[in-house]
């Protein structure tokens, strides 16, 4: 009897399993079965998304100064787009910055970096403790007067200006311990809760990304909120968001160090690809 179930339940099991990989005749039904998801958009081979390279410049598809769609964030990122990365020495008295910029190749010109209002045609600058944060600019510039494109990044600080967090040697140096998803709380209520956090056994709470990300103003005129994947979707390196301005993270991440609480960051980037920080 008992082999007979057995042998029931496999044919039932593959007799569903057939069904639901048999080809259907209704779209909404063979969604599942697709790698697209934009009306053929995504570079759909068989069951593979493989974008053709030339999407790269969709990037400065970003709607230009004058354009409806328009906002701050956006500066010139049609022409020109980079960021900041920095790279510290081991004691961490010592970072280095190198800027990464992207120009668009309708537009020709030579790139020059501010450091603190301090111009250079190098992408890269040293700092050492106990400098402050640094304003950095990059200009797009034709016959080096003229200015093309102005690309303004947000303020870069430095880690010996802000407290270390000091865990348990259980944490193993940040790499085992229990961490509280806060997704979509905001920073200042993060803010709030972190003792509690460090007192309940957690090594950490993570946020929502915090780069600016789309937002329109069409949902909640219809009573509904901006989806929480429009997190997801990044429009700019600055990090203000829907959670709180930088200022209001910085402060955050600030009292938890100093409560034993780190605080780790979706990081969402244009290539859609992930990255834990
Ligand atoms: C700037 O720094 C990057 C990363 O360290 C390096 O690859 C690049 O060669 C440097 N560029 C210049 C002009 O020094
Ligand atoms: C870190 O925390 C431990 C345990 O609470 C404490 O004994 C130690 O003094 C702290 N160290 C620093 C540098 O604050």
């Amino acid at each position: 009897m008992k082999q007979l179930i057995q042998v029931l339940s496999a044919v039932l099991i593959t007799v569903g399993m057939l069904y639901q990989f048999s080809p259907q005749p209704n779209k909404e039904q063979n969604l599942r079965d697709w790698c697209t998801n934009f009306d053929g958009d995504n570079g759909c081979k068989g069951s593979q998304t493989d974008n053709p390279s030339d999407w790269l410049n969709r990037n400065f598809q970003t709607p230009q100064k004058g354009d409806s769609l328009w906002r701050e964030g956006y500066q010139d990122y049609h022409i020109l787009q980079g960021y900041a990365q920095q790279k510290y020495s081991s004691d961490l008295r010592s970072c280095s910055i190198s800027i990464y910029t992207r120009v668009n190749p309708e537009y020709q010109g030579s790139l020059v970096y501010s450091f603190d209002g301090e111009e250079q045609t190098s992408p890269n600058k040293t700092f050492s403790a106990p400098r402050s944060e640094v304003q950095i600019k990059v200009y797009l510039r034709a016959g080096g007067e003229i200015t093309i494109a102005k690309l303004d990044l947000q303020p870069v600080d430095f880690v010996w200006n802000h407290p270390t967090v000091n865990q348990s040697s259980h944490y193993k140096n940040g790499q085992k311990g229990a961490i509280v998803e806060l997704f979509g709380w905001k920073y200042e209520d993060i803010e709030l809760e972190c003792e509690m956090i460090a007192k309940a056994g957690y090594m950490g709470v993570k946020v929502f990304p915090p780069q600016e990300s789309i937002l329109d103003y069409e949902h909640p005129e219809n009573g509904e909120l901006n989806p929480w994947y429009w997190l997801y979707q990044p429009v700019s390196y600055r990090l203000n968001s829907r959670m709180g301005t930088v200022e209001e993270l910085r402060k955050m991440i600030n009292t938890c160090q100093i409560k034993g609480i780190e605080s780790i960051r979706r990081c969402c980037c244009q290539s859609h690809e992930w990255q834990w920080q």
